[in-house]
């Protein structure tokens, strides 16, 4: 296991989780990354860890460079396991060595780690670190993704390393962006959906920030490193952040029991084209939750379906629909829909809780009793049509 020179002197030591496919909840398709960065300077600085299972890999790596031993600083800039299962073992064999860490940073190893005999240093957002040649400068961006959650700067190298910032549960035999950047970006747009979506606030103020800064590298920790394509993931963590989308795309969320629901989302979906919308179906059936978030993540217009069962909507819409709201999007127009045999509970469910989330709902749900009639499918249809106002 070797490192690789990203900058003269600065290494990736992190390791490829080639088969990981669930992340707290998140269908992890394409595996993921924990990326960790060895800068060699007067005082060897490791910038993160990886996750327990990968320690002798990570220590492989950082030992194809340098003896773990001599590492003089530690930079945890977030507690999340995947980043710092590996840290008790760092701070072992680096008997010398100081871990930087936000206040919360602290808190946070102490409650998951027996820390005893660490020594630990509180920065704070503007606090600078000379290793040598370099500086580290550390900005806390809390709830990306976590209150501890921290960024650092290497001016000199214009190197940003935002940690969960700008990254991607992506697997693959690149280091950088590139190429394959469709891949890329589609993985970045479902990793922020899937784990960022509900700071906005916060992440605008991380862009806010990294405006200030010159920078030709980030390097998170999941996925490749960006340097060739810092303008398009920048402007796209804009529209995300803000909650923007992208006017003419649709999606239509569903699943069905015996086919009503599916044909009314066929129709709804013929619809919105009709209106000139580039309309996805994901069917809860096929699609897993974390897709179907993605799907959403820049859309503007959103159908949700599902029939009635036991007084209720099917499970795999309440499990989207409780992700759903942890993730809390905002600004999106949505339309309920789904068929019934006794009783319409599922579709008022889904209406309450887009209501919840302060979705612009135009048009009441539409229900069709038992099968759909071709007159049914025609009401359904212009109802569907008149949700898109432009
Ligand atoms: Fe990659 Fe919030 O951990």
């Amino acid at each position: 296991m070797k490192a690789v020179e990203i900058k003269k002197g600065i290494y990736w030591v992190g390791v490829k989780d080639w088969n990981l496919r669930e992340f707290h909840g998140y269908t992890t398709s394409r595996g993921s990354t924990y990326n960790a960065y060895l800068i060699i300077d007067d005082k060897v600085t490791l910038i993160d860890g990886v996750k327990a299972p990968f320690t002798d890999l990570f220590m492989q790596r950082i030992s194809s460079v340098i003896d773990p031993a001599k590492i003089d600083v530690v930079v945890c800039n977030h507690v999340e396991m995947d980043h710092s299962g590996a840290l008790p073992a760092i701070m072992e064999k680096a008997k010398n060595a100081t871990l930087y860490c936000p206040p919360a940073g602290e808190r946070g190893l102490k409650m998951h780690y027996d820390t005893t005999g660490w020594k630990m240093q509180i920065v704070k957002t503007g606090d600078t670190l000379n290793i040598g040649k370099h500086t580290l400068t550390f900005v806390q961006m809390p709830m990306v993704h976590w209150p501890d959650s921290m960024m650092t700067y290497v001016a000199d190298e214009k190197l940003l390393f935002p940690n969960d910032g700008f990254g991607q549960h992506y697997a693959s035999d690149e280091l950088f962006d590139d190429e394959n950047l469709d891949i890329i970006m589609d993985e970045a747009k479902k990793y922020y959906g899937n784990i960022v979506w509900p700071y906005g606030a916060q992440v605008q103020k991380v862009l806010e920030t990294a405006a200030t800064l010159d920078i030709e590298m980030i390097a998170p920790s999941h996925g490749v490193i960006w340097r060739k394509h810092i303008p398009e993931i920048v402007e796209k963590y804009k529209l995300w952040s803000s909650y923007g989308s992208i006017a003419d795309k649709a999606v239509v969320v569903y699943d069905s029991m015996w086919g009503s629901t599916e044909q009314m989302a066929r129709e709804v979906a013929a619809a919105w084209g009709e209106k000139g919308l580039r309309v996805t179906l994901c069917s809860l059936k096929y699609s897993n939750i974390s897709d179907a978030i993605n799907d959403i993540v820049e859309t503007k217009y959103v159908a949700l379906g599902s029939p009635t069962l036991n007084s209720g909507i099917l499970p795999t819409m309440g499990a989207f629909l409780t992700y759903l709201k942890g993730l809390a999007p905002k600004n999106k127009v949505g339309f309920c829909f789904g068929s019934y045999g006794w009783k319409k509970d599922a579709q008022d469910e889904m209406q309450g809780i887009l209501a919840d989330l302060g979705w612009e709902l135009p048009e009441p749900i539409m229900t069709i009793n038992w099968r759909p009639t071709p007159e049914g499918l025609s009401q359904l249809h212009e109802t569907a049509m008149k949700v898109i106002k432009e």
